[in-house]
């Protein structure tokens, strides 16, 4: 098993390039841990309003009579799906670690990165069980279905996921904001704490792929036109998880409109600056065309999304 993990981290994975990243990736990882704050799940929980349930309320949650909590389904689509999503922290975490030698600042990053994430599914699913903001036992259903599946984007190199992480974690942090603002002022602040992580978690990402792009323009380019077609958020495996997709769209909490706003800076000149690449490998000059020309048909949805938005605000 050990040698197979340790074939594994040979070059297809990434590890010249992991090894030439050392250095920027230690940088980040100090920076990292300079501006991340600690913080405790269980002090933003008001614990004393919470409730036992009851025999009957038992009884009728186990034979699937659905618990209304009278939220819109827009944002019990949202608890549901960003609460499952962290849940699935082992897989990402085994997904990541086996990149990087235990001792590479990589592998320091992603035990620190887990540690961090692991508070998001506490603090979500304390708040949710003493608000009972959605079906405690549809949602426990889906975790026990989702993990045991466990059903994550899966990389074939690290730049792939070097670029799906800077655009994952940005995106799951407007998803968790929007969600807040369906709920109590302590539902508001838990999402914007979490938010809050998931945006250093987006800079060190990002920070590291900017180093990358440096050391190896052409496998970047390559791995951003990948990713960027291709991206979906990491909750593909839980049960529904398209229903409630479209759901969480339909209601503003996470779109085109969003995504494109997270990938136009990244790749434009305030971020890689991917347009004036020099040197690259005629397959990448190939993948910068169509990333480009993608982005901006990207763009035009976007605004058609926001153009309809607010024609049906007006
Ligand atoms: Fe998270
Ligand atoms: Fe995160």
């Amino acid at each position: 098993m050990i040698d197979a993990m340790s074939e594994m981290r040979g070059s297809d994975l990434g590890a010249d390039l992991l090894e030439e990243l050392r250095e920027p990736t230690e940088r980040l990882l100090n920076h990292h841990l300079n501006v991340a704050k600690m913080w405790f799940p269980f002090e933003f929980i008001p614990w004393g309003e919470g409730h036992t349930y009851s025999d009957e309320e038992i009884e009728a949650g186990r034979n699937g009579t659905v618990y209304d909590s009278g939220l819109p389904q827009a944002a019990k689509s949202a608890l549901y799906v960003n609460l499952l999503t962290e849940d699935n922290l082992p897989y990402y975490y085994n997904e990541t670690s086996i990149k990087s030698p235990f001792d590479h600042p990589w592998g320091v990053w992603t035990r620190q990165w887990t540690a961090e994430e692991d508070r998001h599914s506490t603090v979500i699913r304390d708040y949710l069980m003493i608000r009972r903001s959605i079906d405690p036992w549809a949602l426990e259903k889906g975790r026990m279905q989702q993990e045991s599946k466990g059903e994550i984007p899966r990389f074939n190199s690290l730049a792939d996921a070097l670029i799906y992480t800077s655009i994952q974690e940005p995106a799951t942090k407007v998803s968790h904001r929007n969600t807040g603002k369906y709920l109590d002022a302590v539902g508001r602040k838990i999402m914007a704490i979490v938010a809050g992580d998931e945006n250093l978690h987006g800079n060190f990402y990002q920070g590291v792929a900017s180093a990358a792009f440096e050391v190896d323009p052409s496998t970047m380019v390559e791995a951003t036109n990948r990713q960027v077609q291709h991206f979906q958020m990491p909750g593909t495996g839980i049960p529904g998880f398209a229903e409630h997709a479209k759901i969480i769209a339909a209601a503003g909490i996470y779109d085109y409109r969003h995504f494109h706003e997270i990938v136009e800076p990244l790749i434009g000149s305030e971020g890689w600056d991917i347009e004036h690449i020099e040197n690259l490998t005629p397959s990448a000059e190939v993948a910068r065309e169509e990333l480009l020309v993608y982005v901006q048909k990207l763009g035009r949805v976007a605004l058609r999304r926001k153009e309809k938005l607010a024609a049906i605000s007006s």
